[in-house]
């Protein structure tokens, strides 16, 4: 039996052209692993009406962790349209089986490291190393919404809120909500994975990236945990800022950053803006991490424009392996791979469009296979 068993989801768009350059990747690595592949993305959404069939769960229960690669998701209204005829008026709602996995795997942990590789002509600066850890099951995107506001959740908010006033004579349809739930163990548990890594890596600080100010109760809570937490490390510094002012500090002085740690929407947002400032979409993968299984992923969606092209670049793919062989404690392959990744880019002959290239996704994959 092999080591390893792995679930491999390449979904929908360019999850599927980008998958087919991780497996030559991971062809060259020759892991003891076995791949099992499993569905997920919106062609079963349309045809079973559950882009997260209960078979592909049931799959990832008897593997270690998971390459994911990208899938499409549409607004409620679209996403019922697209149901094949006798699901439609069942009822069924869309929800992000991205978001769902991690929700159901308790995957608290989102890492998103943003390193700048030397030559990238894309690189906002060379001497970038980010890596945001994105609270990731609760938050704002916790699911807890509602439209039109039921009429007991109004009454609970009246009587609890005098802010609620602001909102009087406005009919209940004409309200939507969506709430912002964290928990003091969720606060803690992403605070302190920041802390380690911090610890582990030797990065200097950790920036809490939240709100207080105006997000009392919530990015309150966040900050005074983190406060606690840090008195645990203290080699370590603890530098707070808003999310506002952080967006801006990252154009200006990205260099100054290491490691950040924010909830989930906010973390979102602030990634993505790192990743932008080490060449966008392409070289940005993410590790959904729980503390028995894992999905890793790049961090782009199926850019159904490029679908099927095989056009995109599959760095961020690549990477995405390389944070699950670190997780699988493959330490030396991971830093191979990534050694890898850097020189094809450095050398600059192998590049994709994004890069001002004309390689394709596979080109550049078996580039880096042939530098491993
Ligand atoms: P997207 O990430 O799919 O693409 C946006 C643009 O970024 C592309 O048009 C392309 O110019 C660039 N890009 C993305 N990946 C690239 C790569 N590997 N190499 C070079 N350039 C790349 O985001 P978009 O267009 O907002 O969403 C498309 C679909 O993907 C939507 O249905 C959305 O819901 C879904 N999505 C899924 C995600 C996931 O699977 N985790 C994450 C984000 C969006
Ligand atoms: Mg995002």
């Amino acid at each position: 039996m092999a080591k390893y068993r792995i679930a491999l989801m390449p979904g929908d768009g360019i999850g599927k052209d980008v998958m087919d350059a991780a497996q030559i990747v991971l062809e060259k690595i020759a892991l003891d692993a076995e791949y099992i592949p499993a569905d997920i993305g919106w062609e079963f959404w349309c045809k079973e009406g559950d882009a997260l069939p209960q078979r592909t769960v049931e799959t990832l229960k008897t593997c270690n962790c998971a390459l994911f690669a990208a899938i499409t998701s549409k607004p409620k209204e679209e996403a019922e349209a697209e149901l094949v005829p006798e699901l439609q008026g069942k009822g069924l709602v869309y929800r992000s089986p991205i978001v769902r996995l991690r929700q159901m795997f308790d995957l608290y942990v989102n890492l998103r490291p943003c390193k700048a590789f030397k030559g990238n002509p894309l690189n906002f600066r060379d001497d970038l190393d980010l890596v945001v850890f994105r609270e990731n099951t609760q938050g704002l995107y916790a699911g807890v919404e509602f439209h039109p506001l039921p009429e007991e959740v109004r009454g609970v908010l009246e009587a609890h809120s005098p802010r609620m006033s602001a909102f009087e004579g406005v009919p209940s349809d004409e309200i939507a909500l969506s709430c912002r739930i964290f928990t003091r163990e969720g606060c803690r548990r992403i605070v302190r994975a920041a802390f380690e890594y911090a610890k582990k890596f030797g990065y200097p600080t950790v920036t809490l990236v939240e709100k207080p100010n105006v997000i009392r109760e919530t990015s309150g809570m966040m900050v005074r945990e983190a406060r606690k937490i840090a008195e645990e490390y203290p080699g370590i510094e603890l530098w707070e800022t808003n999310v506002d002012a952080m967006a801006m500090w990252l154009v200006k002085n990205p260099q100054d950053y290491g490691v950040l740690v924010s909830s989930n929407m906010f973390g979102d947002i602030v990634s993505d803006l790192c990743a932008q400032l080490v060449g966008g979409l392409g070289f940005a993968a993410a590790g959904n991490i729980g503390d028995e299984f894992a999905v890793f992923e790049p961090t782009h969606g199926s850019a159904p424009k490029y679908a099927g092209l095989y056009k995109v670049n599959p760095t961020a793919m690549l990477l995405a392996i390389k944070l699950m062989l670190d997780w699988l404690g493959e330490t030396e392959t991971a830093q191979s791979l990534e050694q890898a990744i850097a020189a094809v880019i450095e050398e600059g002959r192998v590049r994709t469009y994004d890069m001002g290239g004309d390689a394709s996704t596979l080109d550049m994959a078996r580039a880096v296979a042939d530098r491993l």
